[in-house]
Parts: C-alpha cells; structure tokens; sequence
C-alpha cells in the first residue's frame, strides 16, 4: 500500500536485515524498525512492532531464516533448534506464525538460500493471498455497504493489502459507496489506532465507534456486513481472533447481520479439532492499566487510566464457534465455515 508517495509492504527481508513499519509508533510517526539479527526479530513480534497473523508469520519465516545465516558450524544444528523454538515461544495463537517457521526450517535444510528464498515467498504468498481476498470479498458488496470490523486486519497486519480490509478497498476503488465503523480494540487500540489510519491514508469514510456501541449501531440498523480478521481457524471452523470477536459474531447473529471471516488457508491449523484446542494468549495486565498517547513534542507517554491498586485480565484473543460465521473468505473464494467445506479447501491445490 501506499504511504505519500512510497509503496510499502509491512514487513519485508533485506540481506540479513528484517524491517518493518514500526506498528507501537502508529499512527503518530511512520518509522521503520529494523532487525539485525533473529533474535531483534523474535523481539519485534513479542513486543507488537509487529502484529497481525500473516505479518507475524512472514517476520517468524524471515527470522527463521536470519537463524540459518547466522548459525554457526560448531553446534549448528542445536543453535537452530533453539532458534526455532524461541520464535515459536514469540505469540502463541496466531497459526501463521508456526506454519511459516516449520516451512523455512523445512527449506533450511536443503541450504541457507532455500531457507531465505522460502521466507520470501512465504511473505510474497501472503501478499498475494490478500489480494484474492479483496477480489473475493468484494463480491459480498452492493454499490452502498456498512460494514463493521474489528481490531485490525489491514494490510499492516499482513504483508499487504489486508484481509478484512481487502475487499473494502476494492470496492472502494470501483466506486462504491463504503462506510466502514471501525471498532476502537481496547486494551492496545489496533482499531482506533491502525484500522483508522490506514482507512483515512485510503481516504475511505469511517467512523471510530467504542467497543461498547455495537449493539447500539446494529439495533439503529447501520450495519449491512460484519468481516473480521482470523488468528486461527480449527478445522470445524471455530475461529480465534482479537478478543471482543465473539461478542460481535452473537450480536450479529440476534441482529440478523451476515458475518463473515476474511483469512487466508494458512490461518487454517490443519491438526486443531475445535476451538477448544487453540491456545489463548494472557499478555500483560499493563496493558489495561494503561493507556498512551503522545504530548505536544510528539514523544508517547502511557498514563494510567484503571483505578490504583486494582488489577487487570487481559485475555488478547477469544473464540467465535462456526455456527456464529455466515462464511469465510479465503484465497481460493467464499466458503461455509464447515469441517466439509475446510476439509475441501485444504485439499485443493494452489
Ligand atoms: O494481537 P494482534 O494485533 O496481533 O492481533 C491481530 C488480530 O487478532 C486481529 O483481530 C486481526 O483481525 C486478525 S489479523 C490476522
């Protein structure tokens, strides 16, 4: 996507140098991190420079990758089995991610350039597969759309383009009429912070709604579309994502709006039954404590919002059972969120 004049991909490998737009700084400066070394990677993922499924996976193939070139003769297949092991320990719920590590480690073995050329085409895939989204999931729209999302599944969280935001800006681009609410994402504000900026960079009308205004915007009737992103999906179609999901799939189902999941097959965990069986990430209670903004200088400052003394439960994701999801949207089309219907895409060919 664009920024200014410059097209950027989110993440993205240079030599043995992994960089990336610096997503903590958004939307108040554009910066771009970089990472040396595998372990600055295994950073940037923990700390959320980087985030979303499909950028967490190309940054987790990319550091991979960054492992095989700097393994070293003595103890090389150990360093890289540690290495392996401290990415996968990066985040725990994003499917992405463990599916992009295993393919290069795979690669790796054959040699360092199989290994680094897997996690290009990891990420170039990803870009890819965004883009199929956005044509896919564009045949949901009319010429004048309402569409609720959550968190941020835009391009920043993929390589590029996006999942759930993919189709608003094909639809978009062939003139229709779209407004999109974007819900704000408590603790960490991907909504308000992410979403809303990149909305407005595309010069798409949007409005920033609380978390809490949802069901009052599907009982004014304002909503014709709910697409959210996906973390990972279990066979049976149980999806995780970021946590307030659930809550919009159930009002979506008492309001009677179809609600539809946009993510790639990799989102797809291949051995995960059902929801039950995904691994739910606890992050800080910091990150309710506070909140952050910056001052007049521009440097951000977090300030506590939450009572002194009182502590917080800060679950990062949650799971929306299938029978809530009208459809999924993926790179190969539209399909119910069904053990059948999985089964059936996994099984196609690329
Ligand atoms: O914790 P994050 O920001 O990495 O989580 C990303 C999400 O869960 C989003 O909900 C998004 O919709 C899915 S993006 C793959």
């Amino acid at each position: 996507m664009k920024v200014g004049d410059h097209h950027y991909q989110t993440v993205w490998m240079e030599g043995a140098t992994v960089r990336m737009i610096h997503q903590n700084e958004l939307p108040w400066h554009f910066r771009i991190h970089d990472c040396n070394r595998f372990n600055d990677s295994c950073d940037a993922i923990s700390n959320m420079v980087v985030r979303g499924a499909g950028a967490i996976g190309a940054t987790a193939g990319f550091a991979m990758a960054q492992a095989f070139l700097e393994a070293p003769s003595d103890g090389r297949e150990d360093f890289l089995y540690q290495a392996k092991k401290m990415i996968e320990s990066t985040r725990p719920t994003a499917r992405n991610l463990f599916y992009a590590v295993e393919k290069v480690f795979h690669a790796g073995q054959e040699s360092i350039e199989s290994a680094v050329n897997e996690a290009q085409a990891i990420a170039a895939k990803d870009a890819d597969d965004s883009r199929k989204i956005g044509y896919f999931g564009n045949k949901l729209f009319g010429r004048k759309m309402r569409i609720l999302t959550h968190c941020n599944a835009g391009w920043l969280a993929f390589v590029d383009y996006g999942t759930a935001l993919s189709p608003i800006y094909v639809a978009h681009q062939q003139g229709k009429e779209v407004m999109v609410y974007a819900g704000e994402t408590r603790p960490r504000g991907q909504g308000a912070r992410l979403t809303a900026w990149e909305l407005q960079n595309e010069q798409i009308p949007h409005l920033v709604i609380p978390d809490t205004a949802v069901a009052s915007l599907m009982a004014a009737g304002k909503v014709d579309l709910v697409i959210t992103g996906a973390d990972r999906i279990a066979l049976n179609g149980d999806v995780a994502n970021k946590i307030g999901t659930l809550d919009r799939a159930i009002l979506a189902k008492h309001f009677k709006v179809p609600f539809y999941v946009a993510a790639p097959t990799s989102t797809i965990d291949p051995v995960c039954r059902n929801g039950n069986a995904i691994v739910i990430e606890h992050r800080s209670q910091d990150e309710v404590l506070f909140q952050e903004g910056p001052d007049a200088e521009g440097n951000i400052h977090k300030i506590r919002v939450v009572s002194p003394g009182s502590d917080a439960w800060n679950p990062a994701f949650d799971v929306t059972p299938s029978k809530l999801i009208t459809g999924l949207i993926t790179e190969k089309g539209i399909i119910s969120a069904h053990h059948q219907s999985i089964k059936a895409l996994l099984n196609q060919s690329n």
